[in-house]
């Protein structure tokens, strides 16, 4: 672009400034007023940083091994999971939160075997989910417009499920894959006695992706630390905010590997689709 002067405009890659060419050879650089990716018409431009965490010990799976390193049609868990961000165009950075013992494994693993160009560094996740997930929340602060967030043990997640979550989050600050509840729901005491038959019209099964604008989830696990507040996702963190989150259809395919059984649903699916 030529400005009034005669000189060129041009934008750093990250839009956040913008650099004046004189004609005199001199280069002006100025902060931009508006962040430009921030208007409306760049939208398409945001930063989307998907953080994967998969530092939890998998105790229900009832093996030593970290769940993110357990083979699953021969390759570790979690490459399935980080295969499929990897897979997205809407996708710009990948951040695995892995056990603190498997750092150098996993830097190993991507680095070398599993050539995911989108991973740039694997970080130590913490102590509960929602550490691993502030943590990674940090460690890209300055760097994100909006993340998405999927845990490392849902390996079969469709690419096609991460690009709709995040169409979404043009629309909606904060969205959830979600399966509506398909059976039964009651209520039962801890001696196992039936209290009650719930209606499951409105019950939505919770998973992963989630996807938000970068500001809105950072202020909620800040929130969410000040009042010592643990949720099961990071949505319940924003809706504690009182902001609305927005449910899109999940899949089926895309189970929480938790258990000895779900490994042997996952190889037969492979299977399957092989
Ligand atoms: O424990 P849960 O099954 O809910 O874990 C969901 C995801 O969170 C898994 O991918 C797991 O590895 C991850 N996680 C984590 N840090 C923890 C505990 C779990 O990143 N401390």
């Amino acid at each position: 672009m030529i400005n009034t002067l005669g000189g060129r405009i041009a934008q750093n890659f990250r839009g956040r400034f913008w650099v004046f060419f004189m004609p005199t050879g001199r280069v002006v650089e100025r902060r931009s007023r508006v962040h430009p990716r921030r208007t409306m018409e760049n939208r398409q431009m945001m930063r989307v940083v998907a953080l994967i965490p998969a530092a939890g010990r998998g105790r229900r799976m009832g093996r030593e091994t970290p769940k993110a390193s357990l083979f699953l049609g021969g390759i570790p868990l979690l490459r399935h999971t980080l295969q499929r961000f990897e897979a997205c165009n809407q996708v710009d950075e990948i951040l695995p939160l892995v056990s603190p013992k498997e750092v150098s494994f996993w830097t190993d693993e991507i680095g070398h075997r599993s050539k995911l160009k989108k991973v740039q560094r694997v970080l130590a996740g913490g102590a509960e989910r929602q550490d691993s997930v502030f943590l990674g929340l940090q460690a890209i602060a300055g760097n994100a417009d909006w993340v998405i967030i999927h845990d490392g043990a849902r390996p079969f997640v469709p690419p096609e499920l991460i690009e709709r979550a995040l169409s979404e989050t043009r629309r909606w600050k904060a969205v959830a894959a979600a399966l509506p509840a398909g059976e039964t729901i009651k209520e039962v005491s801890l001696a196992k006695e039936v209290l009650k038959t719930v209606d499951r019209g409105p019950l939505w099964i919770i998973q992963t992706p989630q996807s938000f604008e970068y500001s809105l989830i950072l202020n909620a696990h800040e929130k969410a630390r000040e009042e010592r507040f643990y949720g099961t996702d990071d949505a319940s963190l924003v809706e504690r905010l009182g902001i609305p989150v927005r449910v899109i259809e999940g899949s089926p395919f895309n189970f929480k590997i938790t258990t000895p059984e779900d490994l042997i649903l996952g190889e037969a699916l492979l299977q399957y689709w092989k």
